[in-house]
């Protein structure tokens, strides 16, 4: 799983790229992933992670896509106006890391942050070394 989080005030923009290499979605599951109401989740009936996603995008005036092929994986992109008064703050990254990582223990995650203070980069397969 690769996750960039991009922040360039210069730009006025935020990305965030969410890569994986899942199952994918095949057309017709892509075209029902945006509605919160669907999931294939079996614990609960509301699926709202993407629409979420998009909706905090799309209040900065930015959007997001999702890119998916079968079998081959996914691919999430959100681009946000970085100055937007909606546009919700990143919170603490490094929690949000560390709750990911080891809640998931056998996913490979390489996680990149690009900033104006500086890059990040986490690549779990070193540490697992
Ligand atoms: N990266 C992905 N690869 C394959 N299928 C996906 C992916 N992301 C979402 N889906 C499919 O789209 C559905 C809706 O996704 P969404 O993130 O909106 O909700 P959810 O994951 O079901 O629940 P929630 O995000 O609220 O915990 C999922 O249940 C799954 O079937
Ligand atoms: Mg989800």
């Amino acid at each position: 799983m690769e996750i960039l989080v991009a922040e360039e005030p210069g730009k006025d923009q935020l990305t965030i790229k969410i890569k994986d290499n899942g199952k994918g979605m095949d057309a017709e599951t892509q075209s029902k992933v945006l509605d919160p109401f669907f999931t294939t989740r079996t614990t609960r009936r509301v699926g709202l992670g993407l629409s979420l996603f998009r909706q905090a995008a799309r209040e900065t005036g930015g959007d997001m896509t999702i890119v998916s092929e079968p079998g081959k994986g996914t691919l999430l992109e959100a681009v946000f106006q970085f100055s937007h008064i909606d546009r919700k703050p990143l919170g603490n990254l490094a929690e949000t890391l560390m709750t990911l990582v080891t809640g998931n223990p056998d996913i490979t995650f390489v996680f990149e942050y690009r900033g104006p203070e500086g890059d990040f980069r986490l690549d779990t397969s070193e540490i697992k070394e």
